[in-house]
């Protein structure tokens, strides 16, 4: 991959992805979902492959889209480079670990629902501002939260856009263990590296069986949430978070109704 903002690198068997884009705090751009999308698909097809490793930088794990690129966005955000990422990491069927480090936002904390193993640093912090953003869920978060968390813990999150430490991410579930941030990449490549020694039909059908548990309810909720999100994404309401966010100010939505 020629992208220099998405690091692929592998080694014994593990593709490790790397977000690499310190300087607009790891925000995601349709170039960069398009790496991470071709990525999982050929990590897919690729028997050399056992496992993926997701990290960031070490102040920053992922700020979520980048608000430039919705602003810009026209049609379904399923026709949408986004909606090919969140399609491969779905239905990816060999285990992904993950390695956060800073703050994981917007799709940077709800890619990691469909991770198999979360290892976050100290200091890690995780923020879903999608009604603060005049957005909705994705990634069906509105899906798994409340089953996970419970409604108001769900709606803490998801309607007031609360910041979620890493301690509190441990207790709610969402994560398998926080450890001091220079240990995070070492512990969850420790990790990697023992799921790849498993036995990887084994493991693949173990990981299809796990997310059968939820039926069809996380594909459906992908769907619904990204007609909303779509529609949301041309409304007012949208325009002036992000508006406001680059102007560097708090947004005002008394106008609306
Ligand atoms: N999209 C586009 N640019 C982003 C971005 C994003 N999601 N997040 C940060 N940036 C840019 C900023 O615009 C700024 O650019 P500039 O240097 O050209 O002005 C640069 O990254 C640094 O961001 P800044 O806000 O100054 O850093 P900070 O350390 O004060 O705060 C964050 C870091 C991540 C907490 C903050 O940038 C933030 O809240 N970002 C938006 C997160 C978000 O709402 N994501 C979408 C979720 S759906």
């Amino acid at each position: 991959m020629s992208l220099s903002e998405i690091v692929a690198s592998t080694e014994a068997g593990i593709l490790t992805l790397r977000i690499n884009r310190p300087d607009k705090k790891n925000a995601l751009t349709n170039a960069m979902y398009t790496g991470l999308a071709e990525a999982l698909a050929e990590a897919g097809k690729n028997p050399g492959i056992r496992v993926v490793l997701f990290a960031g930088c070490p102040e920053i794990f992922c700020s979520g889209n980048d608000l430039q690129d919705f602003l810009s966005a026209e049609g379904s955000l399923n026709d949408l480079p986004v909606g090919r990422f969140i399609r491969e990491l779905g239905g990816f069927g060999k285990p992904v670990v993950a390695a956060v480090n800073g703050a994981a936002i917007g799709i940077g904390t709800t890619l990691l629902l469909h991770c198999d193993l979360v290892y976050a640093g100290e200091g890690a912090r995780f923020q879903l501002p999608f009604t603060n953003l005049g957005l909705c869920p994705e990634f069906a978060s509105s899906y798994v939260l409340p089953r996970l968390l419970g409604h108001v813990r769900a709606a803490e999150l998801l309607m007031l856009g609360e910041v979620l430490t890493a301690d509190k991410a441990l207790a709610f579930g969402l994560i398998n263990e926080v450890l001091p941030p220079a240990e995070v990449e070492a512990r969850a490549l420790a990790q990697a590296q023992r799921l790849a020694r498993q036995a990887p039909e084994a493991l693949r059908i173990t990981k299809r069986l796990m997310r059968q548990s939820y039926g069809d309810g996380v594909t459906q909720a992908i769907a619904v949430e990204m007609d909303h999100f779509s529609a949301l994404l041309k409304g007012p309401e949208m325009k002036e978070a992000v508006q406001a966010f680059l102007q560097k100010r708090a947004p005002d939505f008394s106008r609306f109704s």
